[in-house]
């Protein structure tokens, strides 16, 4: 181990999705149908270090701590030949990464780590690439991971066409709302590794779900209406558009043969919370992802009563607040 060099060590952050990605038209380019809208957090990191192994057969991936295996393994590797095919070099690499949050519980540990990845593994095999490129790059690894690239709020393209054209058009850009700095309290009733892969939930989603269509339809209402309560900095509506375009997704799931239900009566009995918060007058918005811990917004100042209400409704839930947080990027030596 000795003998590799330092290598390039990259820092990413999770986004929570205000408008959801669900399903992909592409697998294998990883084409999302749907646009998608998102707030990087300022919690729950991932770092990863790339050191390329000139001596090497294959690639070493330790994920946490343990040599990753399987499908998480296939994963990183592939995702390191696209990055070897763009460099023109074949050494294989040693990649190390660690989440702050337990990987695969609906987290966006994948949208960190890919983010996190494709910045460590262009600088380790000497690419340069432009924001745009890096974010087409880590939607390769997995589509939400294309948005972490940026901080604050980033829109991701679906794209259009079908093969080159489409990915050349699906990658993520920064939406810049200075002035709109919203909490994000984040209720984790589960902590454990989801029932259902994302990819594969996905999949059945689009194949099988008769409501999935209707979503992807009325999500494109849902952007249009979104990008218009942000520029007016309109928290009240962002949060309800949030929340609808969420339950939809929840709900194209639930239609699906069989049923993806990542809800658990802890997902429920927040929800309730937000409802009961609602009631008395303060704005909290939920929305959930493919897991069932769920993030409340809410403004900064409300942050604690929110999290109070989320803690009484789901005894035995941890709950703590994120604001905005920043793009990928490398680290630098004395970090
Ligand atoms: O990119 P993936 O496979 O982590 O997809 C996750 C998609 C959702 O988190 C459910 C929604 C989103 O847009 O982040």
């Amino acid at each position: 181990e000795s003998l590799l060099g330092p290598g390039s060590t990259a820092v990413a952050h999770p986004n929570i999705a205000l408008i959801k990605y669900w399903g992909k038209r592409d697998e294998q380019l990883v084409i999302p149908y749907v646009d998608s809208l998102s707030m990087t957090l300022d919690v729950f990191p991932t770092h990863t270090t790339v050191r390329l192994d000139p001596e090497a057969q294959t690639d070493g991936v330790i994920l946490d701590g343990r040599p990753a295996e399987g499908e998480p393994r296939r994963r990183v590797v592939v995702f390191l030949d696209l990055v070897r095919e763009l460099a023109g070099r074949t050494e294989r690499a040693a990649v190390d990464t660690r989440n702050a949050v337990p990987t695969g519980a609906g987290l966006a540990s994948s949208a960190s780590g890919f983010a996190a990845l494709a910045v460590a593994a262009t600088a380790a095999y000497g690419l340069d690439l432009d924001p745009t490129a890096l974010s087409r790059l880590a939607r390769r690894g997995s589509a939400s991971a294309s948005r972490s690239i940026f901080g604050g709020f980033a829109l991701c393209h679906a794209g259009r066409g079908v093969g080159e054209a489409a990915d050349l058009s699906s990658y993520a850009e920064p939406v810049p709302l200075p002035d709109f700095d919203p909490a994000l309290v984040v209720a984790l009733v589960n902590a454990g590794p989801k029932a259902v892969s994302s990819r594969a939930a996905m999949r059945r989603t689009v194949e099988t779900s008769p409501l999935y269509q209707a979503w992807a339809t009325s999500s494109k209402g849902d952007l249009t209406d979104m990008r218009a309560a942000l520029l007016r900095g309109d928290l009240e509506a962002v949060g309800e558009i949030a929340e609808r375009n969420a339950l939809g997704m929840h709900a194209t799931m639930l239609a699906a043969r069989p049923a993806v239900r990542y809800l658990s009566p802890a997902t429920v009995a927040v929800l309730d919370g937000v409802l009961q918060l609602r009631k008395d007058g303060v704005a909290a918005y939920a929305t959930m992802d493919a897991g069932p811990n769920v993030k409340v917004l809410c403004h900064p100042e409300a942050a604690p009563r929110v999290a109070e209400t989320l803690l009484a409704a789901a005894p035995g839930c941890s709950v703590l607040t994120a604001r905005r947080g920043p793009g990928a990027r490398l680290r630098t030596a004395d970090e």
